[in-house]
Parts: C-alpha cells; structure tokens; sequence
C-alpha cells in the first residue's frame, strides 16, 4: 500500500498530467430544466450545457505558466498542498464525477506501483520531438505508441 502523504510528488505529477491534458475537455454534457441565467447570459429551458474544463487548466491568471508541465506547483514546503489544485478534472457540483475518489485513488497506487518496478523510457531512448497529436472525443486519448520498460534492480 503507498501512501499519497509520503509521495507528493508522485501526487503532484498526476494531477499536473490531468491539468494539462484535460481528459474530459467538455465534461458531461447537461440540460438546463427551467429557464435560467448564466453571468449575464439568459439560458432557455432544455438548452444543452457544456462546461469548458480545458479553460479552466489552461487559464493564466490562475496558474502563471499553464503551459508548463510543474508539478511542484502543489507541493508547499515539501507537503502536498492539495488547495492550490483549482483544476476540475472531474467536473463539479451535484453531477460531478461519481469515480472521483476510486479514480484518484487507483491512479495513485497504479503508477506507485508502476514506477517502483519499472524504468520508463522512449522505445529508441530519444526524447519525444513533438506532443502527440489528439484524438478528440467525449475523452482526449492519443494513438498508439510504444515505449521501453525495464525493471528496476
Ligand atoms: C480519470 C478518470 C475520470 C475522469 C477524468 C472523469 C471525469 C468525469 C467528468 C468530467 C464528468 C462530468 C461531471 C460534470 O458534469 O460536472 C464525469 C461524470 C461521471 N463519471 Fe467520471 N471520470 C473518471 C473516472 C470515472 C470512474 C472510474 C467512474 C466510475 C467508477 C466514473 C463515473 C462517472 C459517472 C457515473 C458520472 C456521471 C455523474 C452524474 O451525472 O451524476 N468516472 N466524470
């Protein structure tokens, strides 16, 4: 069992890897049932909402450089400081994500696991040239691609 507290960072990359590819860019789409107002928008009953998560990570004014993967950006005097996570990569609110925990929780112990028995690389060694192209639907994925474990000693 691997403990978030005792690795922050490892922490810390998931949720830099969900800030800066938003899994869900659009969320789950939902319907207004009454007429409503949204800011100074009027909102007729039955319009479709979609909220625009990907803003959200990639907004300026709330992480300074969101083009930059940092994951130090959560971690406060060596300790996870959850707070400064203003990412929503599971939505919010009444109909946000139902996975939420089971999802952070499985990445975490995953990729701990993951990690402690193996070493990551590029199939041929060489840095990416590029990001991968994406493949956009409800989610964001990438096409295939092949990579180098070996494990550790
Ligand atoms: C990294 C993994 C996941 C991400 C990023 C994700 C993201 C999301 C997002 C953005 C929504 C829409 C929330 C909203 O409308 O505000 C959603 C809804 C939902 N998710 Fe996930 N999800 C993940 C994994 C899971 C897992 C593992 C489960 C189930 C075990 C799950 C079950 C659901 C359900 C049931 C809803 C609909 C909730 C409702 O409408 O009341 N998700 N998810």
């Amino acid at each position: 069992m691997f403990y978030i507290n005792s690795m922050p960072y490892l922490e810390a990359c998931i949720r830099e890897q969900m800030r800066v590819d938003t899994v869900v860019p659009l969320g789950v789409p939902h319907r207004a049932m009454t007429d409503t107002k949204i800011g100074s928008y009027d909102v007729p009953e039955g319009t479709m909402i979609s909220v625009n998560l990907t803003m959200l990570s990639m907004d300026k004014e709330i992480w300074g450089d969101p083009e930059n993967f940092r994951p130090e950006r959560y971690i406060k005097n060596g300790v996870l400081d959850v707070a400064s996570d203003k990412n929503l990569p599971f939505g919010a609110g009444r109909r946000l994500c139902a996975g939420e925990t089971y999802a952070r929780q499985s990445m975490f112990q995953v990729f701990a696991a993951f990690m402690q028995a193996f070493s990551v690389s590029t199939a041929d060694g060489k840095p990416l040239k590029k990001p991968s192209r994406r493949i956009q639907g409800i989610i964001t994925t990438i096409p295939e691609f092949w990579v180098k474990l070996t494990p550790r000693t």
